[in-house]
């Protein structure tokens, strides 16, 4: 069982500075064709945006960044395209990881992985590896990600540890198997460059998120922008399916039997 609460569960606790953010970067592509670039030029420059997030992050005490890098669907680019971003993340991968450990960034990276040459994943694992003792921020990287095969692949890893249970199944049964298990539920999504849709990102765990669109691109997405999304954030009021009139009455009603008072990142790999 998650040590957080769950939002359907119960009344998880909401601070002025949202505890999990996470991202569409989108718009890498217009951003370079405005500028008569190739696509990929776009990716790079994106890049840039990814690690200043991360220290604007770090900066504001948000304790999970979550971003969306290559959905289970970007398989359909052109084979160029795709073959780049793989480039760019190992780049990424190699370049990066000692400075997020230096930083006391925890690196998570979730999605369907078994379709990433050996080479990558073993990175990967390494890269989480050498970062697992860090919790300042617990960045994870969604990659070959979609929201559809996330609670697929924790149903079907359920059913082959409690198939006894089947029919029976509780929402805190299928919790634990979710590729996000290790984190709380996001309290503000954000998606760049315009388009106002999900694109088969975090189906199940955005089911009390507040979003928040911009017209900015991801590669000019900045400090400024960030700061106005979490503003957007801070004059939402978050009723979880209450009234306005028992929010302030009880901002924080006691949580539920089934879900547990929530700790601070521990348990990452239960
Ligand atoms: C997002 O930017 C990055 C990925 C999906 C990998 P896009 O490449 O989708 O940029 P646009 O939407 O074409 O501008
Ligand atoms: C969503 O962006 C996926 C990522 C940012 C990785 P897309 O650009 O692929 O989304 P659609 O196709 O416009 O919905
Ligand atoms: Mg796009």
């Amino acid at each position: 069982m998650s040590r957080f609460v769950s939002s359907t569960l119960g009344v998880p606790a909401s601070g002025r500075v949202p505890r999990h953010v996470a991202i569409i970067m989108d718009g890498n592509g217009r951003w370079a064709k405005k500028r008569f670039m190739p696509r990929v030029a776009g990716h790079t420059r994106g890049v840039e945006t990814v690690r200043e997030m991360v220290r604007a992050c770090l900066e504001r005490g948000i304790g999970y960044l979550t971003l969306f890098a290559f959905s289970s669907e970007n398989w359909r680019r052109p084979e160029e395209e795709v073959t780049l971003l793989m480039q760019l993340f190992v780049k990424a991968l190699r370049h990066e990881v000692v400075k997020l450990d230096r930083n006391g960034v925890r690196l998570k990276v979730v999605g369907d992985l078994s379709r990433f040459d050996s080479g990558l994943r073993d990175m990967i694992a390494a890269a989480e590896e050498k970062t697992a003792g860090n919790d300042r921020l617990i960045l994870t990287i969604c990659a070959n990600y979609g929201g559809r095969w996330d609670i697929l692949q924790a149903a079907n890893r359920l059913a082959q540890a409690e198939p006894e249970k089947a029919g029976q199944w509780q929402e805190s049964d299928l919790a634990p198997y979710l590729s996000m298990h290790y984190a709380p539920e996001p309290d503000l999504f954000i998606r760049t460059g315009g388009e106002e849709r999900v694109s088969n990102f975090l189906l199940w765990q955005l089911a009390y998120a507040e979003f928040y669109f911009t017209q900015t691109l991801w590669p000019e997405f900045n400090d400024e922008a960030l700061d106005k999304a979490i503003a957007s954030f801070q004059q939402r009021e978050r009723r979880f399916g209450r009234t306005s009139e028992q929010l302030v009455a009880d901002p924080h009603p006691p949580v539920s039997a089934s879900c547990k008072a929530d700790a601070k990142h521990s348990d990452l790999d239960a």
